[in-house]
């Protein structure tokens, strides 16, 4: 087989075999084909697509190039909830005590933030003392001891991705939906849950701004969730304003636990309502959503989660007296309000803009290897649609004697007003699931 061959064969379109794309995988994996001529496989890849045959080859080969995580012997219905990633996007921290209390346990592996996105292993990481397991042994106790087993990437889980995606990166092929449904689910199907739910976000705060692609990209995966014959859901969830109301790291830990306690803000509580009543439907639990979120609220009312929540913390070596006294948490000591410029509707908060400030601050990394502050971030007040008069306290920003005039020029720029009534964003648009 001649690498040429299968590059010609793609670009014109014509559909690629198992064996050939094992051949490109497992040859580029093991460093005999060069670079130049992925770049080539890539582009190719991305103005012809991939067919739903040629795309679950691809996926086998992703997740065959590393180690497979199964986690056996927790007698527990295990749940992966993903995200694409957004600003404030603390879900995982109130899903999984909530998914436990329900009976289930939460499974996964989470990533450390990039750019204006969080990531959840930060924001733990805002727990004193608090640290993550490191083997897939200490998950499985964790998982079975406390139903909630997170731990971070390591890079032997399908080693392909990385390599792959560096490439990807400089050669304008990231947004391709194949490559990119491919390198989120084989991370995904290479870690047994047995219930997949993805939560694609859409605005401009996410990894996709627009909706016809981003459902596009939920279509594919969910697809290919099937093809592996594994129970999948994919939710289009609002990524144009930030997530809820807290953004930065001890901050939207703080507001996970409000969640969990039942106070959380009202489009972050539903969103993580409706994740839980998901997963119950996907158990088998219950037959509607409707049924799902009813039980989902009474475990909320009982306090059951909050409880799970405690040992977890506890158990990572954290103190889980901090659910109870938010003092525990460092927090930066400079509050600066920013005011309305006008009056009328808020018709924009971009996201983007706010995570940059974030990070900016400090509560995000720029870099791989920057440090990150736990302590800083904002606190909006306001949410689109709201009706607000010049001089109202919009948002609230947590800092360390580091805010520039550029800082406050951004927050000024991600903001928009309209004299005309707003209608307040949903925010879920779509689920798919089922057959
Ligand atoms: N996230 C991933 O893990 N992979 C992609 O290609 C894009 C987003």
């Amino acid at each position: 087989m001649r690498t040429v061959d299968i590059i010609e064969k793609k670009r014109d379109g014509k559909v690629l075999g198992s064996e050939e794309i094992k051949f490109l995988l497992e040859e580029y994996l093991k460093g005999n084909i060069p670079d130049y001529q992925i770049s080539a496989f890539l582009m190719s890849v991305y103005f012809q697509g991939m067919t739903e045959e040629e795309l679950k080859y691809f996926t086998t080969e992703m997740i065959n190039s590393g180690d497979i995580v199964e986690f056996s012997g927790t007698h527990k219905f295990l749940v992966d909830k993903h995200s694409t990633g957004g600003v404030g996007d603390k879900t995982t921290i109130a899903l999984a005590p909530i998914l436990a209390a329900l009976g289930m346990g939460t499974a996964k592996l989470s990533g450390k933030g990039l750019g204006h996105t969080g990531g959840t292993i930060d924001k733990f990481e805002s727990i004193k003392g608090f640290k993550f397991s490191e083997t897939k042994e200490e998950l499985i106790k964790l998982v079975t001891e406390t139903g909630i087993g997170i731990m971070g990437y390591s890079d032997k889980i399908v080693p392909l991705d990385k390599k792959l995606y560096s490439l990807r990166d400089v050669t304008a092929t990231v947004s391709s939906i194949p490559l990119i449904a491919s390198s989120i689910m084989s991370k995904k199907l290479a870690v047994y849950a047995d219930a997949i739910i993805l939560d694609v976000k859409v605005g401009t705060g996410a990894f996709m701004k627009n909706y016809e692609e981003a459902k596009k990209l939920a279509e594919t995966m969910y697809k290919l969730g099937k093809q592996f014959d594994r129970k999948i859901a994919c939710m289009l969830t609002n990524m144009d304003e930030p997530l809820g109301n807290a953004v930065g790291n001890s901050l939207e830990v703080i507001e996970a636990i409000e969640t969990v306690k039942g106070r959380g803000p009202k489009e972050f509580q539903d969103l993580v309502i409706t994740i839980s009543a998901q997963a119950l439907k996907m158990k088998g639990d219950v037959a509607t959503m409707e049924e799902g979120k009813r039980k989902v609220i009474e475990i909320l009312e009982s306090g059951k989660a909050l409880q799970y929540l405690k040992n977890f913390i506890k158990e990572s070596g954290g103190d889980p007296k901090i659910c109870d006294d938010y003092s525990l948490f460092e927090i930066a000591p400079e509050i600066m309000q920013y005011h309305a410029k006008k009056t009328g509707y808020i018709s924009k908060i971009l996201a983007d803009e706010i995570g940059k400030v974030a990070m900016m601050l400090g509560a995000g990394r720029s870099k791989k290897d920057d440090i990150i502050d736990h302590s800083v971030g904002l606190i909006m007040k306001v949410k689109v649609g709201d009706y607000v008069k010049k001089d109202d306290v919009l948002l609230e920003i947590y800092h360390k004697n580091n805010l520039t005039q550029n800082i406050i020029d951004i927050v000024e720029n991600a903001i928009e007003y309209s004299e005309i009534k707003i209608e307040k964003n949903p925010i879920i648009f779509a689920i798919i699931e089922g057959e």
